[in-house]
């Protein structure tokens, strides 16, 4: 396994089990068949409503001995209904408790967006626009207290872009260490990318094969495929690999850690082999510069003519 490190010494592994879109009853089997293959690292949210069951296979894991908790990288990610300083901390003890842990390795705040209490993700598109104005500050000092509680032992953002950043770092007694961000070959985001990394922070990729399990409802028409993508397709075939292999040996060249999502056992292994793919640097001025631009997740569901934010707010121009 290859690692990217914090500035404590601590080890991330580079390549994590992604869990959004896992479904109850698959993303128990999913874990464990990660944990078997080699995975050190899954990464989690409150949102993504399978913490309990991740939580179950965690335990079988520590039960079977299969894994220590101290073996495994474990994330998680503090949802828009609870910003305000008081509501942090309880939302992490919530994870926790789900995940059947004492602590966390990162928790990152989800999005720069604050719901009101009790908003979950919307059943009816008006919930959305059930906002709170509760400044990133104010947020970030409940990460904080949660860093000092001794209950994550990294903090960190998901969907900030470097004007948000700027607003935390201003701010921040205890900086900012990972920026969670849609990265892939359509995404290179150079100009965030070097923004975080000037600034200390470390950077995972989602959504690095494009998501394509997602829900109808969220996806735009017509999307171009990067599984199917030409140029990374030439890639895989040269290096006798899949594309997905090519997608994460990608961010992997770029000291980017990247979590994609499988609930399929030989996917899973598939995907944690990447490590071992050698890209040139051929390849990777060709993925960079790819010619195709597109964001999967564009949080438009986020913006509306209730919402205070709006897509320009949340991506850089
Ligand atoms: P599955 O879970 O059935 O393996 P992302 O990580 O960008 O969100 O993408 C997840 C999607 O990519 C899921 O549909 C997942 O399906 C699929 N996927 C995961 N690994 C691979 C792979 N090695 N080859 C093709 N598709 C994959």
């Amino acid at each position: 396994m290859k690692y990217i490190t914090f500035k404590n010494g601590d080890q991330m592994p580079i390549i994590g089990l992604g869990t959004w879109k896992s479904k109850p009853g698959e993303v128990y089997n999913a874990v464990l068949w990660a944990l078997e293959a080699g995975y050190r690292h899954i990464d989690c949210a409150a949102i993504y409503d399978n913490e309990k069951e991740v939580g179950k296979a965690f335990e079988k894991a520590f039960t079977d001995g299969l894994v220590k908790r101290e073996d495994i990288f474990v994330t998680s990610k503090l949802w828009n209904n609870s910003h305000r300083f008081e509501d942090v901390v309880p939302a992490l003890k919530k994870t926790l408790q789900d995940l059947r842990l004492d602590y966390l390795d990162l928790y990152l705040i989800h999005w720069p967006i604050a719901f009101k209490n009790g908003v979950g993700f919307a059943q009816t598109r008006e919930e959305f626009y059930t906002y709170q104005d509760v400044p990133l500050r104010q947020t970030w000092a409940g990460m904080e207290e949660a860093h000092k509680q001794g209950l994550a032992r990294h903090i960190g953002m998901s969907n900030f872009n470097v004007s948000k950043l700027e607003e935390v770092f201003k701010n921040a007694e205890i900086k900012p260490e990972m920026n969670q961000i849609e990265l892939h070959p359509f995404l290179v985001q150079k100009k965030l990318v070097e923004f975080c990394k000037s600034h200390g922070m470390l950077v995972t990729a989602y959504s690095p094969l494009g998501s394509g399990d997602r829900a109808t409802s969220i996806k735009k028409e017509n999307e171009p495929s990067l599984l199917g993508h030409e140029v990374v397709n030439a890639i895989a075939e040269k290096h006798g690999v899949s594309a997905a292999q090519v997608l994460i040996a990608f961010s992997i060249h770029r000291d980017i850690a990247i979590i994609p999502k499988s609930t399929n056992q030989g996917r899973i292994k598939e995907n944690l082999s990447s490590v071992d793919v050698v890209l040139d640097p051929e390849d990777m001025e060709r993925l960079l510069n790819i010619g195709e631009e597109f964001r999967f997740i564009d949080g438009r569901f986020f913006t509306g003519s209730k919402s205070p934010y709006s897509l320009s707010d949340l991506w850089e121009k």
